[in-house]
Formats: C-alpha cells, structure tokens, sequence
C-alpha cells in the first residue's frame, strides 16, 4: 500500500570509488544492472512506493545523471520506425512518470550534509531518503516505512541483522524495549546510532540504506558540528532526534544487493540475468555448464 509520503531525496553526488576505473567517466548510479541503470531501479521503488517527486541531490562533475532523464526523441523515433515501439514508450515514461528535480552537493561533506542540501527542494513535508548504493528488489520496504511514520508520527529507519565482523561499515542502533508490529511491520525502537562502530558496537541491527523522514531532521542537520571524519552524518542527527524520543526501526526481510563495490554489483547483475523472463532460461543454462 502506497504510503502519503510524496517526495524521495536520492544522495548521488558521490564520486563512487569503488567501482573505478569504470566511474571515471559514468556516474555509479548509471551503472547498469543488465539494460537498466541502477538509479532508474531506484526510481521505480520510490514511484511503486507513492512518490511523485524525486529529488536527486548530485554534482556538477556528473551531468550524465541529468541527461538520463532528458527526453531523447530522437531515439525514440528511431525505434518506432523499426518496431520498436515498448522499448520506446518505456524511454518515453522515465522521466515522465514522476517529478525530478536535481539539488547540488559539489563538496564531499557526508550524507548529513547530502541530505540538507536537498531542503529547499523537499520543503516542510516528510520523505523518504533511498540510498542508490542498495537495490530493494520492491517497493514494500519502503511503503512500510511510510506507513510506519503515517501510524506513529515518529521517523521510521530500515534495519537489518548483520554478522558482527560487517558491523564496523555501518550505522548501528542501540535497541530499547520489545519489538513490535506497527501497520503490519516487524518494528524495533532505537534510543541512538553508532556510525561505524570500531570498538563494540550497541547491537548487531544495521541501518540499511532506506529512510522515511520528517522535516524536522533539517534543523537537526544544521545544529551538528561535523564528526571526526570532517563530514555531517545523518546517523549523529539522528540520535539527536532519538534522544527526544525513541525512533522506529524497521526490520527488514527483503533481498538487498549492495551494488557499490564490484562483487555485490556482479551479484546483483547476474540475479537480474537468472530472473530476466527473455534471457533467464539461456542464461541459466549456460551459468550451470559454466
Ligand atoms: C551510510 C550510512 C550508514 C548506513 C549505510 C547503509 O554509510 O552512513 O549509517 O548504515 O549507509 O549502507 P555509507 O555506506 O555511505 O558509508
């Protein structure tokens, strides 16, 4: 069930350097999955979740990212004449089917400060954050944060159990009280986050790339000072907004591919080539003589 969450902030101004040399010169949120690139997949989570507008924070180094969403008649005419006709409505909807505006972070100063740079273009009104970097597979773990926040008036977080030894790449919550179900979700409070923990970290229960947020977390942004690292983090804004009350956390239980580095990427592409429904039987195939 889409939730009334209306706007998706997308952090792309990274220079995605794990993925080189490839990102020289193709931004890593265009990289594709078989025919797709990644940000359309994200995208298409953040339509299938509701949203109509999509605002993709990014830098002047990548217009590439802005010219995917231009229309491209030219294209699409030729493959008209030549039969071609779905792919090129499918040109014609991306792009068409939601609102996207672009925000500028041409300073590397963290995730906090991506998201505070897309506060004139969001404006006083919840949204979510999708982080480009993750595939979702679906729209359901999004939808359920919203409908976490719409049931709770409370920011709702994607979580996700991981092994101790992964910890130290992500945020961590401090987990209080029982888990719950809030609008049908597995709901997990959480008093504080540790961004990459380097000594024990407060629990096992990772913040996964997915945010529904409220307004509110804009004046928090612009309050912290930078961490150790020099940049703003989202995490440390949100264990402001925890101390004041406890956020929501949402567990998870959807396939996520983490596509910024070269083995998850390959993973993720060779999923999408087993399941595809033209190539997938060949593909298989082959993959098992292989
Ligand atoms: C960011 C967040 C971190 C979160 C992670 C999820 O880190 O800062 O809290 O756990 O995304 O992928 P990054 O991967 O950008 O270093």
């Amino acid at each position: 069930m889409p939730s009334a969450i209306r706007t998706a902030v997308v952090p792309a101004a990274g220079q995605g350097t794990r993925m080189l040399p490839a990102t020289k010169a193709v931004p890593k949120e265009l990289l594709p999955i078989l025919e797709q690139p990644a940000l359309q997949f994200i995208v298409d989570e953040a339509v299938g979740a509701g949203v109509d507008h999509v605002v993709i924070v990014t830098s002047r180094t990548k217009p590439a990212i802005e010219a995917y969403f231009e229309r491209n008649e030219w294209v699409e005419s030729i493959l008209d004449k030549q039969g071609r006709g779905g792919l090129a409505d499918r040109l014609r909807r991306y792009g068409s089917d939601v609102r996207v505006s672009f925000v500028y972070q041409d300073e590397p100063l963290g995730l906090g400060h991506a998201v505070a740079c897309a506060q004139p273009a969001v404006g006083d009104e919840p949204f979510f954050v999708l982080l480009p970097d993750e595939l979702m597979g679906d729209s359901s773990l999004l939808s359920s944060l919203g409908s976490v926040v719409e049931a709770t008036g409370v920011p709702a977080i994607a979580l996700k159990r991981m092994e101790r030894h992964e910890l130290f790449r992500y945020g961590v919550v401090d987990p209080v009280g029982d888990a719950r179900s809030v609008a049908g979700a597995d709901v997990v409070s959480f008093a504080s986050v540790v961004e990459k923990p380097s000594g024990e970290a407060p629990s096992d229960l990772v913040i996964i790339g997915r945010y529904a947020l409220l307004p509110d977390v804009f004046d928090d942004l612009a309050a912290i000072g930078p961490a150790s690292t020099g940049e703003i983090q989202l995490s440390d804004a949100l264990s402001v907004q925890a101390s004041r009350r406890p956020l929501n956390g949402v567990m998870s239980n959807v396939s996520r591919r983490d596509i910024g580095n070269p083995v998850g990427w390959l993973q993720a592409v060779v999923e999408a080539g087993l399941e595809h429904a033209e190539y997938g039987p060949a593909f298989k195939a082959w993959l098992g003589q292989r």
